[in-house]
C-alpha cells in the first residue's frame, strides 16, 4: 500500500517520518516541490517526491495534510484522481484572518469532515483521521509504553475503516472509531470533546478512549 501525503508541514511531516519508520512507502507533495524533494531525500528509499497530481495518482491512500481551504481547492481540481482512493482528512475548520489570527471558518455545528466528505467523488473512501492530536504529540506519542495512545477516526466507509486501522497501528498508535462522518466534529478543534484540546491535552489509552467515546455522542 502506497500513501500520498499532500502537505508536509507539522502534520504531514510527522506522518511521513512515522510511515517511513514503519516501512510504509510514501509519496510526498507540497506547494513547493523542492521541499517535498528535500524531505524525501532525507527519509530515504521508502519516500519519493511528486507533484500533487503525481502523488495522488501513484497512491492507494491520500492524506491531505493541508489547511481546509487548500484541501477544498485541491479536491475541486483533482476530484477525478480520487476515484476509488482512501482519502484521509486531518483538517480542523480553521483558517487565518487578515491579521494572521487563527479563526474558525465554519459554523459551530458544521464539521470540516462533513464539508470534505461531501466534495469527494462517490467512489472515494473517506475517513477523518490523523488530526486528533497536536502535531508535536503526533510526532512524539507513537509507541507509548506501557500503554499505546489512541488515535480516533470517523468514517461511514468499511474499506476506509480497515485501511486507517492498519495505518494507525503501523505508526504506533491504537485506532478507535468514534462513529460515522456525523461524529467527525467530536475529533476536530475547536469544540470537539475527543480532540486532544477537548481532553485537556491528554493522550488516552484504549480503555480511557472507549469510555470517553461512550460518554456522549453516537456509539462507535
Ligand atoms: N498543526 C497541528 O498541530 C494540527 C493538529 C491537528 C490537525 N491539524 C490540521 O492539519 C492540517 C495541516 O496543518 P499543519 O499544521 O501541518 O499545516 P502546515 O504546517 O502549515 O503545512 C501545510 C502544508 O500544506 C502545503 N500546501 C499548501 N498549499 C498547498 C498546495 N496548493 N498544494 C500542495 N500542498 C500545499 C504546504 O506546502 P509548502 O510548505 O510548500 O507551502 C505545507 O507543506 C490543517 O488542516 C490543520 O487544521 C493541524
Amino acid at each position: 500500500m502506497t500513501t500520498a501525503i499532500i502537505g508536509i508541514g507539522n502534520i504531514g511531516g510527522a506522518l511521513a517520518r512515522h510511515f517511513v519508520g514503519a516501512d510504509e512507502p510514501v509519496v510526498l507533495a507540497a506547494k513547493d516541490e523542492a521541499k517535498a524533494e528535500a524531505l524525501a531525500n532525507e527519509l530515504g528509499p521508502h519516500a519519493r517526491a511528486e507533484s500533487v497530481e503525481g502523488a495522488i495518482a501513484a497512491a492507494d491512500v491520500v492524506v491531505f495534510a493541508v489547511w481546509l481551504d487548500t484541501m477544498k481547492e485541491l479536491i475541486a481540481k483533482d476530484a477525478r484522481l480520487l476515484d476509488d482512493k482512501v482519502v484521509v482528512d486531518p483538517s480542523n475548520p480553521l483558517g487565518f484572518d487578515e491579521n494572521g489570527q487563527m479563526i474558525r471558518t465554519l459554523p459551530d455545528d458544521q464539521s470540516s469532515g462533513s464539508v470534505v466528505a461531501a466534495l469527494l467523488p462517490g467512489s472515494a473512501h473517506y475517513v477523518k483521521a490523523f488530526g486528533t492530536l497536536q502535531a508535536d504529540s503526533l510526532a512524539n506519542g507513537a509507541n507509548r509504553k506501557p500503554r499505546q495512545a489512541v488515535l480516533f477516526y470517523a468514517t461511514d466507509d468499511d474499506a476506509a475503516a480497515s485501511t486507517i486501522e492498519q495505518l494507525i497501528r503501523a505508526v504506533g498508535f491504537d485506532p478507535l472509531k468514534v462513529g460515522g462522518v456525523a461524529a467527525a466534529g467530536r475529533i476536530e478543534m475547536p469544540g470537539g470533546d475527543l480532540h486532544q484540546f477537548g481532553l485537556n491535552g491528554e493522550l488516552l489509552d484504549l480503555d480511557q478512549a472507549r469510555a470517553a467515546v461512550a460518554s456522549t455522542g453516537e456509539p462507535a
